[in-house]
């Protein structure tokens, strides 16, 4: 059964209050958990934009964000009570001469209280902001702060980030999001990985042969063009949700749950990355940019017409890498990353492919085990097994799945991953957002992959939308004798 206990009653300002992760994301996801009861009735959610709204505007924005954006419903008795709880302050954040006293109004008596600044704005302006508040003297010693990624664009500018920041706030009250944590099905990889007997033994290079890490999406750039082909894929997703997803699947036991225990263990992982400099990038990475094509049969356009007339880009769209680890336990393995969108499913894995038996006894057979975890949709995993395929015919190998799927093993709703992480950060619990030198460190490896693809002057191969990505990500994997596992 899912129990929600409450938390203690909060101030939170969501700064980028008319954006489409604030209205798509953070608004719906404080409405359930206000809904479940989690979210005492006398907490404040104050929304900060640059546009001139009233509070009631603002409102109907959140409530019109829910019915279009998340799916909702708003009709409801307890949504226009959680209305109740949002007002809104119309300022420009980054400009000292803007009406800052209206916020300090609005947050009146709650010195006590928790009090979250959320920015999910584009992080040139994370410092600036954080210096705002400060001045303002809105920091009170129960404050933190949420950064949304990006968390820069390379290494130099994440430092100079996190460096502005920490003259507001230490370390232990910046919670920097990287939604995939907020997910179940990966939090679920630490339960897997270390409440049970079964899998460390295995889990090594003397038993597995290699890993396969997705993150497939049906989608286009649509209207984030402008803020995607600065950024693309390796920006985007490798940086952050794949890296993170890599660490959790290859780091040591933690000796805790402790938010640093977990944070060390990982920053380990993304040390012993194995660069990628301009000798190996041919062979160890492949970029794609998609044309218009079908995706689940509905004719999409190509990346340059979303961006618009006549532009031209060599933003990725489409990464797909081989990444290697340099320590004791991984020494050897592979670990295949790979990462698009208008690919023809929209679909999360990782897939631990064992080692084939030492010695085949049988004709047929000869599948490695894979086990598959899937984390989004249709959440659950897979453990591919060998059986003697039953009746007459001879002793017959067959390889298949043990399958558990959450949906049919649990009924309750699913949560969005940004639910539990704004609770988390009420609660002051770490585990899930990254430190700083967990985002530098994995800066660090992207840098000179980037690096070593402008060195090369290489440009992403076209694809089709609604295809598996370039061709030569196919070949990446065949030239190793291996396969990526169907996206459909
Ligand atoms: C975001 C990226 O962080 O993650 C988007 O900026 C991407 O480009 C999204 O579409 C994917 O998240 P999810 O939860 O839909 O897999």
């Amino acid at each position: 059964m899912a129990e929600f206990v409450p938390v203690p009653s909060f101030d939170l300002v969501v700064f980028g209050a008319s954006g489409d992760l604030a209205l798509r994301k953070l608004f719906p996801s404080l409405f359930h958990r206000f809904k479940d009861g989690q979210i005492p009735i006398d907490s404040r959610i104050v929304g900060v934009a640059r546009q001139a709204l009233t509070r009631d505007a603002f409102r109907k924005s959140v409530s019109d964000g829910f019915v279009n954006l998340a799916k909702g419903d708003a009709s409801s008795p307890e949504f226009q009570a959680f209305l109740d709880l949002i007002d809104y302050v119309a300022l420009d954040a980054t400009r000292a001469d803007g009406p800052w006293d209206l916020l300090v109004q609005s947050l009146a008596g709650g010195k006590d209280k928790v009090r979250v600044f959320y920015l999910s704005t584009p992080p040139s302006v994370f410092g600036g902001i954080c210096a705002q508040l400060r001045d303002a003297g809105l920091v009170s010693p129960l404050s933190r702060v949420v950064l949304e990624k990006p968390l820069g664009r390379d290494l130099a500018s994440a430092k100079a980030i996190n460096d502005a920041v920490a003259e507001v706030f230490s370390e232990d009250r910046v919670y920097r999001i990287d939604h995939y944590l907020g997910k179940e099905t990966v939090q679920n990889l630490l339960v897997l990985r270390f409440a049970n007997a079964l899998f460390e033994p295995v889990w090594s290079r003397a038993a597995i042969d290699h890993v396969q890490i997705t993150v497939a999406e049906t989608i286009g750039v649509g209207s984030r063009g402008d803020y995607y082909d600065k950024s693309g894929a390796m920006r985007d997703m490798v940086q952050n949700h794949l890296l993170q997803l890599l660490c959790l699947v290859a780091m040591e036991p933690p000796n805790s749950v402790d938010a640093d225990a977990i944070r060390t263990e990982k920053i380990k992982v993304l040390q012993a990355l194995v660069p990628i400099g301009p000798n190996d990038v041919a062979a160890h990475s492949v970029r794609g940019q998609y044309r218009e094509g079908l995706v689940e049969s509905e004719p999409v356009k190509g990346y340059l017409e979303e961006l618009g007339p006549g532009r031209t880009s060599s933003t990725e769209t489409y990464v797909a890498l081989k990444a290697e680890i340099a320590n004791w336990r991984w020494s050897g393995v592979p670990f295949y990353l790979r990462t698009g969108k208008r690919l023809p499913s929209r679909r999360s894995e990782i897939v631990v492919t064992f080692r084939p038996p030492p010695h085949s006894l049988f004709d047929q057979g000869g599948e490695p085990n894979q086990l598959v975890m899937r984390l989004q949709p249709d959440e659950g995993m897979e453990m591919w097994l060998q059986i003697k395929e039953p009746g007459p015919g001879g002793l017959r190998v067959k390889s298949v799945p043990l399958d558990l799927s959450y949906e049919t093993a649990f009924t309750l709703r699913y949560p969005d991953a940004y639910e539990r992480l704004l609770m988390d950060v009420v609660r002051g619990n770490l585990s899930l957002f990254m430190r700083k030198d967990e985002v530098e460190a994995a800066w660090a490896w992207v840098d000179q992959v980037i690096a070593a693809w402008d060195a090369t002057s290489s440009h992403p191969h076209p694809y089709t939308a609604g295809s598996d990505g370039p061709l030569q990500a196919a070949l990446l994997m065949d030239r190793d004798g291996r396969k990526w596992r169907d996206l459909i």
